[in-house]
C-alpha cells in the first residue's frame, strides 16, 4: 500500500504573514489525515515559523535544498546541522530549477542525495525532461540517467524515505499539465527502474507540473501516480487543501 503524499513547494514566494495565514487556513484539516502524507517545503528563512505554526498538524516541513557538508566555509550555504536544528523532515534534491537555473550537475545532486539519506531526512528527489529532450524521443534515457546518476545500485533507501517527483519541466508554472496518460506512462517507467534496479517497487512517485484543483483527481486515477508535488496551487492554504482533500 503506497501511501499518497500531497508535497507543496513555495519555490521563492510566501512571505512571514503568508505562512501565519497558510497555516491557520489549514487548521485542522491534516490532522486525522492518516490516509496520506502532507508536506511543505517553504524557503529557508521560513522554514522555522514553519516547524512552529504546523506544529500538532500531521505535516512534515521540507527544505528546497542543502548544501551536502555538515557546516563549514560555504557562504550563503545552508548545510546539515542547520537544517537539523530547525527541525526539518525532508528535503527537496534535484528539483529542475536548480538542475536549469542555477546549473546544479548530476555530481552535486549525488551529494545531495546521499548527504539527505545519511541525515535520515525523507528525500523527494525530482526528476523531469525538457521539451526539447521529449520532443526528439530522448525522454526515457534523460530520466533514466537522472536517476542512474543519483543512487547506486546499493543506495536506495527505505519506501518510506525516499520519494520520487517526476516533474517534465516543459509543465512546470506553464498551465500545462501533463495528461493522465503522459505522467502514467513515465510513472511506469520510473517504478519498473525501482524494481528491476534498486528492488524499491513500492517506492512513492509523486506527479509535479501545473498540478491545480481541477486536473488532481485525473491524476491521481492512475495507477503509478502515489501524489503531487505542488507549486502555484500550493501557495495558498484553500487551494492547496482541495488538492489533498480532492474528490476521489
Ligand atoms: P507548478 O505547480 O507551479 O507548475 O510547479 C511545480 C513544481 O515545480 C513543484 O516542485
Amino acid at each position: 500500500m503506497r501511501k499518497p503524499i500531497f508535497a507543496a513547494n513555495w519555490k521563492m514566494n510566501n512571505l512571514s504573514g503568508d505562512v501565519v495565514e497558510f497555516f491557520k487556513v489549514l487548521g485542522d484539516s491534516t490532522l486525522h489525515l492518516n490516509d496520506r502524507e502532507i508536506i511543505v517545503a517553504p524557503s529557508f528563512p521560513y522554514l522555522k515559523m514553519s516547524v512552529k505554526n504546523s506544529e500538532d498538524k500531521n505535516i512534515i516541513i521540507a527544505a528546497q535544498d542543502v548544501y551536502p557538508e555538515a557546516e563549514g566555509a560555504f557562504t550563503g550555504m545552508v548545510g546539515g546541522e542547520m537544517l537539523n536544528d530547525l527541525g526539518v523532515g525532508a528535503v527537496v534534491v534535484g528539483h529542475s530549477e536548480r538542475r536549469h537555473v542555477f546549473g546544479e550537475s548530476l555530481e552535486l545532486i549525488r551529494k545531495k542525495v546521499k548527504f539527505t539519506q545519511e541525515n535520515n531526512w525523507k528525500l523527494i528527489f525530482c526528476v523531469g525532461e525538457t521539451l526539447q529532450e521529449r520532443e526528439t524521443g530522448h525522454l526515457f534515457e534523460v530520466i533514466k540517467e537522472q536517476i542512474y546518476t543519483a543512487f547506486d545500485q546499493n543506495l536506495w533507501c527505505e519506501n518510506e524515505m525516499a520519494v520520487v517527483a517526476y516533474e517534465p519541466v516543459w509543465a512546470i508554472g506553464t498551465g500545462v499539465v501533463a495528461s493522465p496518460e503522459q505522467a502514467q506512462e513515465m510513472h511506469l517507467f520510473i517504478r519498473k527502474i525501482m524494481k528491476e534496479r534498486y528492488d524499491r517497487e513500492e517506492t512513492r512517485i509523486l506527479y509535479g507540473g501545473s498540478v491545480k484543483p481541477d486536473n488532481i483527481k485525473g491524476l491521481m486515477d492512475c495507477e503509478d501516480i502515489d501524489g503531487a508535488l505542488v507549486g502555484g496551487a500550493s501557495l495558498k492554504a484553500d487551494s492547496f487543501k482541495k488538492l489533498f482533500l480532492y474528490d476521489r
